[in-house]
């Protein structure tokens, strides 16, 4: 009521509410080759555009008569008490966003005023370091891509111990890039060279690796970074992971039921279903369709994660409904950032939340554990 009776009195919100209009203003704010990174996916994006899609096919069906004056969106996960399901999933890379190249920190001081956790990535151009630090009360997660070198694996995470992450979440589908055509154009890369992945250039571990400091001579240490970049990772190495910290590990790509399985029966703290957004292999189902089945799986014993073509609040609840305890955004606050930075950013979180909490109003679900026992159904089966 307070937007509707903002509008009455002629005043515009300063950044698109719905996601197709932030989307297009975003399309038109970012430089080609930023956006061609920000927003590709794999071969010719069919998953990326179906795990959006797929949502449609989900429906839910409204309660009437329940008081629904208050709402708690509230929740529990990884010794984490959060306003709310929803998280920033991460991002590498993130100062391409930016004006000033600090997308990190600007997604960092978007999640502390939003209370919206951040999940950090490896590939930050932020040190992670200063990241947490800029999060203020809010927890986040760090996200790991594992080098090959375990020993800067090893450095990396306890670094993110040491720091104050709440969990470490384990990226299991990108030990090599997909086949990204928007990527492979090569005029694209002018935008990447600028922005130092920082977590890797401090770090001491990978430092000791370098006949020279990465400050002297930068081409021979991005080539150090490339070369050790993604450990091929087996079940066989999950004592590893599990030896580096004391953290809850998260699984993040885990799309099939018995890989959820067996991830809890190797000691995962964590399942986050993900399909990467699409950027890593075309020709999968749709992100959201496989939740219900790992969901399923997983049978409460630990938290499930989602994320993968998230545009709205009610697909925020629409997730919860069919199974997931946090649900991850990606793109759409990398657009909030392009156009607004940090405050952009907290908008398009604000924008979701508020959504989730209206629908949540309007279909009679007090509570998140409202909104699992009504389920979702596919569109063509409510009864
Ligand atoms: C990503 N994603 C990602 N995942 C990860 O584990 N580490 C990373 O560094 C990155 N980097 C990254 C960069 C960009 C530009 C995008 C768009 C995505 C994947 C990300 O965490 C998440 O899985 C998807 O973005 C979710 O899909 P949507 O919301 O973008 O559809």
């Amino acid at each position: 009521n307070v937007i509707y009776m903002a509008g009455l009195s002629g005043v515009q919100p300063t950044w698109p509410v719905d996601y197709a209009t932030l989307k297009a203003r975003a399309e038109r704010a970012m430089p080609p080759g930023v956006l061609g990174y920000v927003q590709g996916g794999c071969g010719d994006e069919f998953t990326q555009d179906e795990n959006a899609r797929a949502f449609n096919h989900w429906g839910m069906v409204p309660r009437m008569m329940v008081d629904c004056a208050r709402r708690d969106l509230s929740t529990h996960a990884f010794g984490m008490d959060l306003g709310s399901p929803l998280f920033m999933a991460p991002i590498g890379v993130t100062g391409m966003c930016t004006q000033d190249g600090h997308g990190d920190l600007a997604a960092a001081q978007a999640s502390a005023a939003t209370g919206v956790p951040l999940t950090a990535s490896t590939l930050a151009n932020d040190r992670l370091e200063e990241v947490h630090a800029t999060c203020g009360t809010t927890p986040a997660l760090f996200q790991l891509y594992t080098p090959r070198d375990p020993e800067v694996a090893a450095s990396l995470v306890s670094r993110a111990e040491a720091a104050g992450y709440k969990a470490i979440v384990v990226t299991l589908d990108t030990w090599v890039t997909g086949w990204r055509p928007r990527d492979l154009n090569v005029a694209n890369f002018p935008q990447l060279r600028g922005h130092v992945l920082h977590n890797y250039f401090t770090d001491p571990a990978f430092r000791s690796r370098l006949a020279a400091p990465p400050e002297e001579d930068p081409r021979t240490a991005v080539g150090a970074w490339a070369a050790m970049f993604g450990k091929v990772l087996t079940w066989d190495d999950m004592a590893w992971l599990r030896s580096l910290t004391t953290l809850p590990i998260v699984l993040k790509g885990i799309c099939h039921p018995d890989d959820a399985r067996r991830a809890i029966d190797a000691g995962a703290d964590g399942i986050y279903v993900s399909n990467h957004g699409g950027r890593q292999a075309n020709g999968g189902l749709a992100a959201i369709d496989m939740l219900p089945g790992v969901a399923a799986a997983v049978d409460g014993r630990v938290p499930v994660l989602f994320d993968s073509g998230v545009r709205s609040g009610s697909d925020v609840i629409k997730a919860v409904a069919l199974g997931a305890d946090l649900v991850g955004v990606g793109r759409p606050y990398s657009y909030g950032l392009a156009l607004g930075g940090a405050d952009g950013c907290a908008h398009v979180l604000r924008c979701l939340l508020a959504e989730a909490d209206l629908l949540m109003a309007v279909n009679g679900w007090p509570t998140l554990a409202a909104v699992r026992a009504a389920g979702a159904v596919r569109g063509d089966r409510i009864s």
